[in-house]
């Protein structure tokens, strides 16, 4: 029988709520499959502030580390938001997790379920079988150049950089490059070229990597223009591959193209352990009333099945499962449709797993 152990770190707010339904699910994968997962739950953000006084404990990085895959849930909330900059969640624990782990790709799906065609706030006719993937950059860029803070004669003076060096970008476009080999063949990088020094080294630097993929089109596209294409014809895009801040911006711009943000699942590779999240928040507005969409946790251990353990039926289970429950009319409350029944996270997580069988 095969083994993996999984840190599950379900972090603030909405967190503790959309993890366990993603649990559940992997148990009853595990069972199917005969894989036998460990769970190992660990303190982060907020939640880990509050119990040790640090957003990101030595122990919880340790357990990561050990640990062949982690699931979190989200990070960050109203009463952490005061804080010096690198006690924040975001800053003090989300970040250096990443940088930590080497997960310098981020990997997020977008795929409208045909169920979910009029939950989208866009048309029909512009989101119905929308099916693009962004992969974004994600331990270098604006995130993470130098950044200061000081003081002047009238104020204060606020420093972020945005750097990228030529080997951190071949390694990212390489992985859209073949990401995009995989599938429909085009690869649309994104970037601000027009304006920005590093944007240059970006288009230069794909544009001569196109070369070793002569089977992948590859176009380049503003980043204001990107915004403006995705809800203007959303179906032209295969991968995107873009900068961190410009595929953070993008992506959930791009999860209403799915219906909702809590649609929108993604994965966290590079190094060797990879990290699954959904891409939304902690949603401080919905935490603790059981209406959280799980679906994008649940997806993300699809995501996690798939890349981290090549266990690619059991995360095409899970896809299967969410499809299906879809289409017998369940929904969250953050899916608008008319006519459907709107069950809280816990039960959507149980329909879920009842599909497992
Ligand atoms: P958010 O994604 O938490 O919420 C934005 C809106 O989307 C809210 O109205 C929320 O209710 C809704 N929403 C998000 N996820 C949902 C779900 N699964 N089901 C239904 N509705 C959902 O973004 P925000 O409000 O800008 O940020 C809140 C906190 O989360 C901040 O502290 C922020 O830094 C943090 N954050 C963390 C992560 C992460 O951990 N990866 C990602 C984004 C934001
Ligand atoms: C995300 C989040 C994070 C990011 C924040 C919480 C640091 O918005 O995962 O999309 O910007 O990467
Ligand atoms: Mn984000």
């Amino acid at each position: 029988m095969v083994k993996y152990t999984i840190a599950v770190l379900p972090g603030d707010g909405i967190g503790s709520e959309i993890v366990p339904p993603a649990v559940n699910i992997l148990k009853k994968i595990g069972i199917k499959y005969d894989i036998a997962f460990e769970f190992k739950e660990a303190l982060i953000g907020g939640a880990a502030l509050d119990a040790v006084g640090v957003p990101l404990p030595e122990d919880t990085l340790k357990v990561c580390h050990q640990s062949d895959a982690v699931l979190l849930g989200a990070i960050g909330g109203p009463k952490w938001d005061t804080l010096p900059t690198h006690l924040r969640p975001e800053v003090g624990a989300l970040l250096p997790l990443r940088k930590d782990l080497a997960l310098y790709a981020n990997i997020r799906p977008v795929i409208l379920y045909p169920e979910l065609v009029s939950a989208s706030t866009l048309k029909e006719e512009v989101v119905s079988g929308t099916d693009l993937v962004v992969i974004r950059e994600l331990t270098g860029g604006l995130y993470f150049g130098e950044k200061k803070r000081e003081k002047t004669a009238t104020g204060e003076r606020a420093v972020d950089t945005l750097v990228y060096t030529t080997e951190e970008i071949e390694r990212i476009a390489r992985l859209a490059f073949e990401t995009a080999r995989g599938r429909r063949k085009k690869l649309t990088s994104v970037d601000k070229a027009n304006v920005l020094e590093s944007g240059r080294l970006w288009r230069e630097t794909l544009s001569r990597l196109a070369a070793a993929y002569p089977d992948v089109e590859l176009e380049h596209m503003y980043v204001d223009n990107c915004a403006m294409q995705l809800v203007r014809a959303p179906k032209q895009f295969d991968v995107i591959v873009t900068e961190n801040t410009f595929g953070d911006i993008l992506t959930d711009q791009a999860s209403m193209i799915s219906g909702s943000i809590g649609m929108l699942p993604s994965a966290s590779i590079g190094g060797q352990v990879g990290l699954y999240e959904p891409s939304h928040g902690s949603a401080p507005d919905i935490a603790g009333q059981d209406k959280a969409n799980p679906l994008a946790t649940i997806l993300s251990a699809a995501m996690m099945l798939e890349y981290s353990f090549k266990q690619v039926q059991a995360a095409e289970d899970i896809k299967q499962a969410v499809a299906s429950v879809l289409n017998k009319g369940y929904r969250t409350g953050d899916l608008v449709q008319e006519g459907k029944m709107v069950v809280g996270t816990q039960e959507m997580g149980n329909l879920v797993a009842g599909e497992i069988v």
